[in-house]
């Protein structure tokens, strides 16, 4: 499988992440705006414009003429699958998904954001040879295929563990200000999150620790006499995934139902 000239278009976050880190591993690259793109050149073509715009982009490219059957269109959607390209359909090009599991905030000249990180790959037989390929080249490890149906969950579960993550912290934030801790509120939480997250690594689900793992009704009634409002709500429905994962852990039958209780409770 040849990939030595990538057309990207889009050039945002990822587009151009991706881009200097295939410049790195000496492809020949080309980055479009939303200007048309020509990419007869092309091995290729990464579409890397917001998730609304992947159709619009494929429409653009299937009147522009360019694409023929020999080409390889991917877009970097995590939600989306190949039908995200269907306009395409007709030119006879390998259609399919691309989502390197990361956060970028921005672009980034530190390609280690890549190196490492799953690519996960859905489409056409031929789209999932050069989506291994691309991977491969630019050390995204495992690659994982996954199907059409499968890619919703899948990014939702990427919404847990990213954006929620960020959601949970500046939760701990204010609580950590309407406690009286200041300023300091914004770092203190900060090596709880890590340390909580490289045991998470380690020793998966034992990493779990609190009032909830322990059985300590008492302590949870406290936090909920403070907590009000969507925290109140996220509590609890947090709170019941921990218990059951306290419950799988052995946590005595009694101290369940009592947290039980107070969880379901509202
Ligand atoms: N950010 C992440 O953490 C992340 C991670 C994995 C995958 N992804 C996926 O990667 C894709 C791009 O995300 P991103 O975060 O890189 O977005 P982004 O930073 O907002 O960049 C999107 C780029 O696409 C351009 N664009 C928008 N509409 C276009 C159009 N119709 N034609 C050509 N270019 C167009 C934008 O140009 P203008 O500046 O002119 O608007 C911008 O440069 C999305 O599918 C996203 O789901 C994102």
């Amino acid at each position: 499988m040849t990939l030595d000239r990538v057309a990207i278009i889009g050039a945002g976050r990822v587009g151009l992440t991706l881009a200097r880190a295939l410049i790195r591993s000496g492809t020949i690259v080309n980055v479009f705006g939303r200007e048309v793109p020509t990419v007869d050149q092309a091995d290729l073509v990464l579409i890397a414009v917001p998730d609304d715009a992947i159709g619009d982009v494929a429409t653009r490219l299937a009147r522009a003429g360019t694409i023929t059957g020999r080409h390889i269109v991917l877009h970097t959607s995590g939600l989306r699958d190949r039908s995200a390209l269907a306009a395409l359909e007709p030119t006879g090009a390998a259609l399919g998904s691309w989502h390197p599991l990361q956060t970028f905030a921005m672009p980034t000249d530190d390609l280690d954001v890549l190196v490492g990180i799953a690519a996960v790959i859905e489409g056409d037989g031929r789209a999932l040879e050069a989506g291994r390929a691309l991977a491969e080249r630019l050390g995204l490890q495992p690659i994982v295929e996954i199907t059409a149906a499968g890619k919703p969950a899948y990014h939702a579960a990427a919404v847990f563990a990213s954006n929620y993550l960020v959601v949970l912290a500046e939760i701990a934030r204010h609580l950590g200000i309407e406690a009286g801790a200041g300023a300091a509120s914004a770092e203190m939480f900060r090596p709880l999150m890590q340390r909580t997250l490289s045991n998470y690594s380690h020793v998966g689900v034992a990493s779990l620790t609190g009032p909830i793992k322990r059985g300590d009704a008492g302590t949870v009634e406290r936090h909920l006499a403070v907590l009000t409002g969507d925290q109140r709500t996220l509590y609890l429905a947090l709170g019941r995934e921990a218990l059951r994962l306290a419950r799988q852990a052995g946590l005595e039958p009694a101290m369940a139902t009592a947290i039980e209780r107070l969880l379901t409770a509202g």
